[in-house]
């Protein structure tokens, strides 16, 4: 059979080269535009806000073919699962997915079950998938998705297979269709891939190489978002602060910052920053523009500067503290978000305790916390590791305490305050309490008065709780 299979090995590969720019990637024949006349599809993404962005632009590709969304899955005639490939525990909640999706091609012959995301970049995966879930045909890798037309027309002629993947260093490409998911808030991603290589992270070998769009691009599209009225964008890469870094010419990050808040729109949001390419100006431009929110997600994965340098994290526990005191001396009421690690092979409990220190130092106002998952491939699963998983639980559930104790007393500081709120719409629970966002990226749940999607309102704030806000508009 001629798949076009991945290879993580191929994928490490890296030189310094500038990513062809494709423009309008995907021309559709005139009969890729009917072949989803009348029929259904649905998109289930997991993972990260760049897989969310990929869920769009597959949903775009989709509409072009003439689909239309559903909700239900049953009524669907094609289904894609955009997966995860982070950590073992995502993984596996999507392979159970694909168990349980076989149910809904039993009852429909002709629907068409697609895995694409970061899992359809590892080979044992695509390998597993394609051995165990004969009735997965359709299989994409995340540097493939202008090929989406061309392949679900194989499928629709032959009723065979298909499967294209690629692990070579990727391209740029301008101009997908996209299917927008709120009318108000919208990501901009202004990257692609890492070059970090974190010795656990298997994200530089399942994005590939780092490719950052150009400037003007990336203005281009903030200004269309703008003039369709978009109010908040999320300038989005894996290292947002390295933006840049490999183009002559066109500017880094400070640089696309500051035009973006020179462009007036609302709100601007970035993710994800590494501590390490986080410059002096960067700071100063997020503390002089107040339409750059003083929200920062800053990942420390350890506090102690041995697991540090295993990680291949290029900073000390010292240097990422001077990092902190800049941005809260700087940006007025910033809040600081982070990710932690637990029980990286070999951790000791003196080693833990140093990240808890830097826990009661910076108390974030909120983090996510994971225990080390051995990714395949990746440096950081062939270290031997003798601790028992035991002591990883109990060291998660220690930080957690001490993470919690911390996101409660940061949103106390707003109780009795009046915040801007970015309305997002009615909560999931009670319609008639709406909800939205701070600039500090704090939820709110509040008691409306006149509020719509896509407003920008004063909230009281009555009550912190540890994950969010409850208010009352005034
Ligand atoms: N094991 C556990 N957590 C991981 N992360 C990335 N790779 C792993 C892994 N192998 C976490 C990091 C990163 C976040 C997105 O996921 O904390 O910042
Ligand atoms: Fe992974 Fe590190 Fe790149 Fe983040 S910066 S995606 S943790 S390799």
């Amino acid at each position: 059979m001629n798949y076009n299979l991945p290879d993580l090995n191929k994928a490490k590969f890296r030189s310094r080269y500038q990513a062809p720019i494709i423009r309008d990637p995907v021309k559709l024949t005139e009969k890729q535009r009917q072949l989803g006349r009348g029929l259904f599809y649905h998109v289930i993404t997991y993972g990260c806000q760049a897989n969310v962005r990929d869920g769009e632009v597959i949903s775009g590709i989709l509409e072009e073919m003439g689909y239309q969304p559903t909700e239900m899955l049953e009524k669907a005639d094609i289904i894609i699962l955009n997966t995860c490939a982070i950590r073992d525990n995502a993984e596996k909640r999507v392979l159970g997915e694909i168990g349980f999706l076989q149910n809904y091609k039993q009852r429909k012959k002709s629907l068409i079950l697609g895995v694409c995301g970061c899992m359809a970049q590892e080979e044992v995966v695509v390998e597993k998938i394609l051995k165990s879930h004969p009735t997965v045909q359709l299989i994409f890798g995340t540097h493939n998705l202008p090929e989406i037309p061309a392949m679900i027309e194989k499928i629709m002629e032959t009723n065979k297979k298909s499967v294209s993947v690629y692990s070579m260093q990727g391209n740029i490409y301008e101009g997908l269709p996209s299917r927008r998911s709120l009318p108000h808030k919208a990501s901009v991603s202004i990257m692609d891939g890492c070059d970090k290589f974190c010795t656990y992270c298997i994200v530089p070998y399942t994005r590939g190489q780092q490719r950052s769009r150009l400037m003007n691009d990336i203005l281009e599209e903030v200004r269309d978002l703008k003039e369709s009225g978009y109010k908040e964008i999320l300038l989005l890469g894996q290292n947002v602060n390295a933006y840049g870094k490999e183009l002559d010419g066109n500017g880094d990050f400070a640089d696309l910052l500051e035009k973006t808040a020179q462009m007036g729109i609302e709100r601007i949001r970035f993710m994800t920053s590494h501590p390490w390419d986080f410059t002096e100006r960067m700071v100063d431009v997020i503390g002089t523009y107040s339409n750059i929110m003083p929200y920062i997600h800053l990942p420390l994965q350890s506090g102690n500067n041995e697991i540090l340098k295993l990680m291949g994290r290029r900073y000390t526990r010292d240097q990422y503290k001077e990092l902190y005191d800049k941005l809260v001396a700087r940006i007025p009421e910033v809040s600081i978000s982070t990710d932690i690690i637990v029980g990286f092979p070999n951790e000791t409990e003196q080693q833990f305790l140093d990240t808890l220190d830097i826990v009661e130092y910076c108390k974030y106002d909120n983090a996510f916390s994971f225990i080390f998952s051995p990714r395949p491939g990746t440096p950081a699963a062939r270290m031997e590791d003798a601790t028992p998983l035991e002591e990883k639980k109990d060291r998660l559930l220690r930080l957690n305490e001490r993470l919690d104790y911390y996101s409660k007393i940061q949103n106390q500081k707003w109780e009795n305050r009046t915040v801007k709120v970015l309305v997002d719409g009615p909560s999931k629970n009670n319609p008639e309490i709406y909800s939205g966002y701070t600039p500090q990226q704090k939820l709110v749940n509040f008691v409306k008065k006149e509020a719509a999607v896509g407003d920008i309102i004063d909230v009281l704030i009555t009550e912190a709780k540890k994950n969010s806000l409850n208010g009352i508009q005034l």
